[in-house]
Parts: structure tokens; sequence; C-alpha cells
């Protein structure tokens, strides 16, 4: 899945009313940087210890088993995501970040219900992501897109925090 590029001029619908040009489209090194530093500015970024150097380097690095995607809203790096397309019977949503003056608007909705198509699309039963365990706004989020935790990672990135392993089973089109 997730030809190379994946998603160009993919457009994606917001929840308010205005006529703004939203598109998906692979990362390019120059939107790496303010995605980098505006994650690195919020949890569970900021709270885990990621700087913004290592977001930025994180989000440029391209490889056939990972794929990093940027949401511009009009011509502005608003959202950004990485994939691993094929985890376990279906892709890994490995991280999800929308800039906060774009939260709230539909973008992360719109962005889990492309990856469910992506996953349908090739057939895929589910679509798994993983929340730190303090990060109750993005629980929820996730909840309401219909996610059930499945697993409790404790020590996963640091010492004294856990992750949540979240799945998201699919049927076929
Ligand atoms: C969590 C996050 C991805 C949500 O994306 P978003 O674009 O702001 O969310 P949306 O506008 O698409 O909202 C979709 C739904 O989630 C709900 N939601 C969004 N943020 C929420 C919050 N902080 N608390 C509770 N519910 C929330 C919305 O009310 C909406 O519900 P509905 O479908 O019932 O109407 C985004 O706020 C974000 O990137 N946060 C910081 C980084 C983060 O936590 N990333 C995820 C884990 S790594």
């Amino acid at each position: 899945m997730f030809t190379s590029p994946p998603v160009e001029g993919y457009s994606l619908n917001m929840a308010d009313a205005e006529q703004r040009n939203v598109r998906l489209l692979t990362m390019n090194p120059a939107w790496a940087e303010p995605l980098g530093e505006g994650l690195a500015a919020i949890d569970p970024w900021l709270r885990l210890g990621y700087g913004a150097q290592t977001l930025t380097r994180y989000l440029s690095a391209e490889g056939a088993d990972r794929h990093a995607l940027a949401v511009l809203v009009d011509e502005t790096p608003a959202a950004c995501l990485t994939v691993r397309p094929n985890w376990l019977r279906g892709p890994l949503l490995e991280l999800l970040g929308v800039l906060p003056a774009f939260q709230g608007i539909g973008l992360g909705k719109e962005i889990i219900a492309w990856l469910v198509g992506q996953a349908q699309h090739h057939r895929q039963g589910n679509v798994w992501t993983i929340s730190s365990e303090f990060n109750l706004p993005a629980r929820e989020f996730y909840r309401r897109q219909g996610f059930e935790a499945v697993g409790h990672l404790p020590e996963l990135i640091l010492a004294e925090e856990a992750e949540i392993l979240l799945r998201l089973k699919i049927s076929p089109p």
C-alpha cells in the first residue's frame, strides 16, 4: 500500500465552513522543520522529551517501511503523520500531530478516515496506533474514532511512562 508518492494532492474536508484548500502530501523537508518545532512544544512530545531537531529529522526520514505525510492548509503546514503500512494485518499510525492553531477543526478525524480507506482498499482488517497513557485528550479522540485499548506498554519510551496500544478493527468496504 501507499505507492510512492502515496497521496499527491489528496484533499481533506474540514469541519468548519471555511473553504480552505486542505491537502495531504508526502512530507517535504521544508515542512518537516516547522512541524517538528511545533510538535516539540506540545504534549506528548514535550513531556516525553523529544526536541525539535529530533522530530524534524524523524519527519524528514522516508523509508520503505515508514512514510511521513504532511497536511497543508492552504500553503501552511498544519499537521503530520507517519505510517508503517504493513504492521499487523493493517497499518500502524506511528505519529499523528495537529498543530494547535489547526486542532479541533476536523483534521485528525479526516486523517483517520483516510487511513481507514487505505486499509480497506488493501483489504486489511485493522488500523493500529499508540498513545501515551497520560495523553487523555488523544485517547478520547481515538476512542471517538472507534479505537479500543488492547495493550498496556510500560516503560516503552520513558521509564516512568506507559504507552497504550490502540486498535481500530475495520470491515472490508
Ligand atoms: C489529538 C489530535 C490528533 C486530534 O486531532 P484534531 O484535528 O484536533 O481533532 P478533530 O477536530 O478531528 O476532532 C475529532 C473528534 O475528536 C474529538 N476531540 C478532538 N480533540 C479532543 C480533545 N482534546 N479532547 C476530547 N475530544 C477531542 C472532537 O470533539 C471530535 O469529536 P466528534 O467526532 O465526536 O465530533 C490533535 O488534537 C493533536 O494532534 N493533539 C496533540 C498531539 C497528540 O496528542 N497526538 C496524538 C497522539 S501521538
